[in-house]
């Protein structure tokens, strides 16, 4: 054939595709979310397959290997006691908690690791739901938007004064990110980051990460603060709101269903974009691996390659361990 363009030149070596490669994918990118509890055992979560529930020893050991792989970041994510429940979630801004306990303790075991903290109700909502849940005439349950602004500042405050690198707030309720900057900054905690969930939808996706944390909702769904799998548009809009109320970081969540609310983010802001590829997204791996109906290693690497060539500067994994030990 008398062809001019052949783009297989590009391909033809291991080296000469490396030199074309556009998108590449570095520990730096991941970060590692954990789970714990206040038991003195880790345990393997049920819902999660691969994933435990750590003691505070064992989540500084977790951290310690997270770094020696090259993770910058970890976010909390902590399973709360039953007794320690309520329908206002107050237990969420104790200074004697458990997320304070494992700041204090990922500190001291690896003092360089960023500590990202989630800010919501739902480990400490009653109800399973991210804010204060107050009961209608009806039965119905309505999650009230101004009240339970005002227990995530605290909460906030309360990570920050334990020693948090970073806060994200996952609830979805409106005005949060503006009102947890400004509590913030008079508190004298303003080099302390906002990583907000701006466009955070209300996704089945979510399942297995309930199961870990006992936190589903116990009635209801979170379709009055998540946002519409249907909407994309919407999603600058919260993206927005979140930019001029001072988020410093924004986040896309789910991750593979939603790389092209991923790229319109990308496209349309300035701040790091971060997507987390959530339990769900982890499971359907997991499972498909298990079943030996997929290469689990390559799906992981090609999977986090998508999320990143969609525009993502930064992932949220459960395969960011597996994933350095994949890239490096
Ligand atoms: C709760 C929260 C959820 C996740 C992270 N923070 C669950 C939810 O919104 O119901 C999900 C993470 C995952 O599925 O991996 N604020």
């Amino acid at each position: 054939m008398d062809l001019h363009h052949r783009p297989r030149r590009n391909r033809k070596s291991e080296s000469v595709r490396a030199l074309c490669q556009e998108t590449s994918l570095h520990p730096s990118d991941l970060i590692l979310p954990v789970f714990f509890h206040s038991e003195s055992t880790d345990h393997p979560i049920e819902s999660m397959p691969g994933c435990t529930r750590w003691s505070l020893t064992g989540l500084a050991d977790e951290a310690k290997r997270a770094f020696e792989l090259g993770i910058p970041a970890m976010v909390l994510f902590p399973k709360v006691d039953e007794a320690l429940k309520s329908s206002d979630g107050r237990a969420a801004a104790s200074d004697d908690g458990i997320v304070s306990k494992a700041i204090a303790t990922i500190r001291d075991a690896v003092p360089e690791m960023s500590i990202i903290t989630d800010v919501a109700l739902d480990p400490y909502s009653s109800d399973g739901h991210d804010g204060v849940v107050e009961q209608q005439p009806n039965g119905d349950l309505k999650i009230l938007n101004d009240e339970t602004v005002e227990v995530l500042c605290e909460q906030a405050l309360c990570h920050a004064r334990a020693g948090a690198d970073i806060v994200s707030p996952s609830d979805m309720m409106d005005g949060r990110v503006g009102a947890i900057r400004e509590a913030l900054d008079t508190h004298g905690f303003q080099d302390v980051n906002i990583l907000s969930y701006s466009a955070k939808y209300a996704s089945a996706y979510y399942g297995p990460f309930r199961g870990a944390l006992d936190s589903a909702p116990k009635a209801g769904d979170k379709k009055t603060y998540q946002m519409d799998p249907a909407n994309r548009r919407e999603a600058l809009r919260e993206v927005a709101l979140d930019v001029s109320e001072g988020a410093d970081m924004v986040m896309v969540k789910p991750a593979g269903p939603y790389l092209d609310i991923i790229r319109e983010v990308r496209n349309e802001v300035q701040l790091p974009v971060a997507a987390y590829q959530v339990s769900g997204e982890y499971l359907m791996i997991k499972s498909a691996a298990a079943a030996g109906w997929v290469d689990e290693d390559k799906i992981i690497v090609e999977s986090l390659m998508g999320i990143k060539r969609a525009g993502a500067d930064m992932i949220l994994t459960y395969f960011a361990k597996e994933a350095c030990e994949l890239i490096s």
